[in-house]
C-alpha cells in the first residue's frame, strides 16, 4: 500500500465520536487546510453548492477526494487519504462502532492513533465514552480529543475545561492513555494549522501539529523480530531443492546469518538467504515487509510457527492466556464449546475457561458472575487452547498479541492478549479424566483378551516426512500381520477425513481435529485388543502428547521412518532413511515381539 503514495511513511489514524459531533467536517477541513484537495476543486464544489442553493459543507471534500483518480488513490467510504508536509495519512472514519471494532479486531483496519471528537455544545455522549473505551481496549495509546464546535459556545474556556476534566477522568478509569485535548471549530478552522486568536487561553499546539507528532507504526522495527510463518514454498523444477519459508515480518528485523527459533516447536535454523518475489536477494528484512527465508539446513516447520530471533526477547508459549474480547457472535460464548482461534497465522481450537468480568463500555460497570458472553459484550476472559500457541502480550508487540475467534465459519470475536494465565490443567487431560471416569469397562479384562488373541493391543503410528513412505510401510505392516493371522488394521489417513486432505502435502486442512478424532478412535480400537496402525506425516511433539493422552490408558508405539529426531522419547523406534520398506517392517515386527505385543507361543 505504501508504494501507492510514493512516500516512506503512512500513518493510520482513526477518527471517532458521537454521531453529528463533526467527524466528516473535521476530515474535510484537514483536507482543505493541508492542500490535499486542490483549491480549484474546492471552488468547483462551492460553485455547485451555490447553483443548487445548498450550504457548503467541508464534509463534501471527502466526496470530492474520492473522485480524484488523477492521484491514483483508491479510497473506500470509510477511508480517506491526507497529506501533510511531514508525511501521509490514512484517516479512517469509524462509522458505527460495531463495524469499526470488527475491522480493527480482525486486523482489516489498523490504526496507531486516534482523534476523538466531542461536540462542545452537546458535551460528552454515550458514544464518546464507548469509543474512548474501545480505543483503550484496542491498545491505541495516542489519542487527540478534539472539542469541536467551539464557535457554538463562544469559545468558552469553562466549557472546554469542564469537558476536558470529565473526559480525562473517564479515560483514566477506562485504562486508556491520557488524551491531548484541543478546542477547535471545524466550521471556522480554529486551531487546525495555527493557534486561534479566539482561544488565547489555549497554550498547546494546534491539531495538525499534534497529528504530525504522533508516532508511526515504524517503531515496531525496534522491537524483537517476529515473523509468523504463512506458508512454505517448495521448488522442485530442475533440481531446485529450495524450500522458502514465507510470511510477513510483524516486528523487528532479521539479517542473513541470524539464528532463528520457531515457536512453539523450538526448532532452530540459520538464515541462508532472504528472498522476495521477483526482487533481488536482500541482506535484511524488517517490520511490515513480506518475504521468505531459506535456511542452511532443512527445517520442518509449519504454517503458524512464530519465527523469532535468538538472543532477543522470546514470545510466550502457553495453552492458556488472559484476554479482552469483544463478542460479535450471534450465539453467546459459552464454556465447554469448541471455537476456532486465529492468532497471527496459527489456528487452533479454543475454549472459554473462565469469564473474569464483563464490561459495559459506556458506563464502565463491571458485571461479575455472568455465565456467558453475549453479543456486543466486552469481556475479560481466560481462554484455553487445544495445543500450545506462541504469542506476545498486546502491550508489547501488537500484531502477535491479537486474535480472532471463529464460530460456525464466522468471526465471532476479536481480542487482545493481556496476560499469561496461571497454569491450568491442559484441556485434553481434563477431557480424558472425565471420559475415563465414566468409561464402562468390558467384562473381559484386557489381559484375558490378550491371551485369547495371542497379542496385546497397540496403537502404532508410522511417521516421517515422506507421506508415500509412511503409508507404504503401514500397508506392508498390516499385510504382514494379517498373514500371521494377527488382529491388525491399518487406518488409511484419508479415511478419517476432517476438512480437506491434500494429496500433495499429505496434510489435513483441519489437522488438529483429525488428530483429536484419531486419538479418540485409537482409544476404542485398542480396547478391542486390536493392533491399530496409522501413518501420519511429520508428527509434532505436541500432537504426539495429545494422541498419547487421548489413547490412555493404552499405549502408543511411535515409529519414525526417516531418522529425523522427534525429541527425547524412549518409546520411539527410529528407522534410518536408508533402510528400505521391507527392512522397516522387519524392524517393527522385531520390536513387537521384544515388547510382547506379539506373543510367541501363539504361533
Ligand atoms: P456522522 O458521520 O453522521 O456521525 O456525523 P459527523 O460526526 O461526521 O458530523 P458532520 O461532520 O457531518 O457534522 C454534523 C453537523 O455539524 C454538520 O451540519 C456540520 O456542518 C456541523 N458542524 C461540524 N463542525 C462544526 C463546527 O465546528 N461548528 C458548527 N457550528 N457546526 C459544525
Ligand atoms: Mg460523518
Amino acid at each position: 500500500m505504501e508504494e501507492t503514495f510514493n512516500s516512506n511513511e503512512t500513518v493510520n489514524i482513526v477518527i471517532a465520536g458521537h454521531v453529528d459531533h463533526g467527524k466528516s467536517t473535521i476530515i474535510g477541513r484537514l483536507l482543505f487546510e493541508t492542500g490535499t484537495v486542490h483549491e480549484s476543486r474546492i471552488r468547483q464544489i462551492k460553485a455547485l453548492c451555490e447553483n443548487t442553493s445548498r450550504p457548503f459543507e467541508y464534509a463534501f471534500l471527502l466526496d470530492a477526494l474520492k473522485d480524484e483518480r488523477a492521484q491514483g488513490i483508491t479510497i473506500d467510504s470509510a477511508r480517506c487519504f491526507l497529506k501533510t508536509k511531514k508525511r501521509d495519512y490514512i484517516i479512517i472514519d469509524a462509522p458505527g462502532h460495531i463495524e469499526f471494532l470488527k475491522n480493527m479486531i480482525t486486523g482489516a483496519t489498523r490504526a496507531t492513533a486516534a482523534i476523538l471528537v466531542i461536540d462542545a455544545k452537546e458535551g460528552i455522549r454515550e458514544n464518546s465514552k464507548r469509543h474512548g473505551f474501545i480505543l483503550s481496549f484496542l491498545g491505541i495509546r495516542q489519542i487527540a480529543v478534539v472539542v469541536n464546535k467551539m464557535d457554538l459556545v463562544g469559545y468558552s474556556e469553562e466549557v472546554f475545561n469542564s469537558i476536558k476534566s470529565e473526559f480525562s477522568e473517564f479515560l483514566v478509569r477506562a485504562g486508556a492513555a491520557p488524551g491531548i485535548f484541543i478546542p477547535i471549530s471545524a466550521r471556522d478552522g480554529d486551531n487546525f494549522i495555527v493557534p486561534s486568536a479566539k482561544t488565547p487561553w489555549y497554550k498547546e499546539p494546534p491539531l495538525l501539529e499534534i497529528i504530525d507528532g504522533f508516532q508511526s507504526a515504524r517503531s515496531e522495527t525496534g522491537k524483537p523480530f517476529r515473523m509468523p510463518l504463512q506458508d512454505i514454498y517448495k521448488f522442485t523444477k530442475e533440481g531446485d531443492e529450495r524450500r522458502i519459508t514465507a510470511g510477513t515480518v510483524e516486528s523487528g528485523t532479521a539479517r542473513k546469518g541470524d539464528t532463528l527459533i520457531a515457536y512453539p516447536s523450538m526448532k532452530r535454523m540459520v538464515i541462508r538467504s532472504i528472498e522476495g518475489f521477483g526482487v533481488p536477494l536482500k541482506n535484511e528484512i524488517g517490520a511490515g515487509s513480506a518475504g521468505g527465508f531459506t535456511f542452511t539446513e532443512q527445517a520442518y516447520l509449519r504454517p503458524g510457527d512464530l519465527l523469532c530471533r535468538e538472543l532477543e526477547k522470546p514470545p510466550l508459549v502457553s495453552s492458556s492466556f488472559a484476554a479482552n474480547i469483544f463478542w460479535l457472535g450471534k450465539n453467546p460464548m459459552i464454556t465447554g464449546k469448541r471455537y476456532k482461534l486465529k492468532l497471527h497465522t496459527d489456528k487452533t481450537s479454543v475454549f472459554l475457561e473462565k469469564i473474569v468480568n464483563i464490561i459495559d463500555a459506556s458506563g464502565l460497570v463491571t458485571e461479575k458472575n455472568k455465565k456467558q458472553v453475549e453479543r456486543h459484550d466486552v469481556a475479560g476472559v481466560i481462554l484455553k487452547t487445544l495445543k500450545p500457541v506462541a504469542f506476545d502480550l498486546h502491550g508489547d508487540i501488537e500484531p502477535t498479541g491479537r486474535f480472532v475467534i471463529i464460530d460456525d465459519y464466522e468471526i465471532a470475536a476479536g481480542g487482545i492478549i493481556t496476560g499469561e494465565a496461571e497454569d491450568s490443567k491442559p484441556f485434553i487431560r481434563e477431557h480424558v479424566e472425565k471420559r475415563e471416569f465414566t468409561w464402562e469397562s468390558s467384562s473381559i479384562s484386557p489381559a484375558a483378551r490378550a491371551v485369547k488373541f495371542g497379542q496385546a493391543p497397540k496403537f502404532i503410528i508410522i511417521t516421517g516426512s515422506d507421506p508415500s513412505r509412511t503409508t507404504d510401510i503401514a500397508g506392508l505392516l498390516e499385510n504382514d500381520l494379517i498373514d500371521e493371522s494377527r488382529n491388525a488394521y491399518y487406518l488409511r489417513p484419508s479415511n478419517l477425513k476432517s476438512g480437506l486432505y491434500s494429496d500433495v502435502t499429505g496434510e489435513f486442512e483441519d489437522r488438529e481435529e483429525y488428530i483429536r478424532r484419531l486419538g479418540e478412535l485409537a482409544r476404542i480400537m485398542t480396547d478391542t485388543g486390536l493392533i491399530f496402525i496409522t501413518a501420519l506425516t511429520r508428527l509434532t511433539e505436541y500432537e504426539f502428547d495429545i494422541l498419547k493422552t487421548l489413547n490412555e490408558p493404552n499405549e502408543i508405539m511411535l515409529i519414525n521412518v526417516d531418522g529425523e529426531k522427534l525429541g527425547e522419547n524412549a518409546r520411539i523406534l527410529n528407522i534410518g532413511a536408508g533402510e528400505n520398506n521391507d527392512g522397516a517392517v522387519k524392524s517393527i515386527k522385531k520390536l513387537l515381539y521384544a515388547e510382547n505385543i506379539l506373543l510367541e507361543y501363539y504361533l
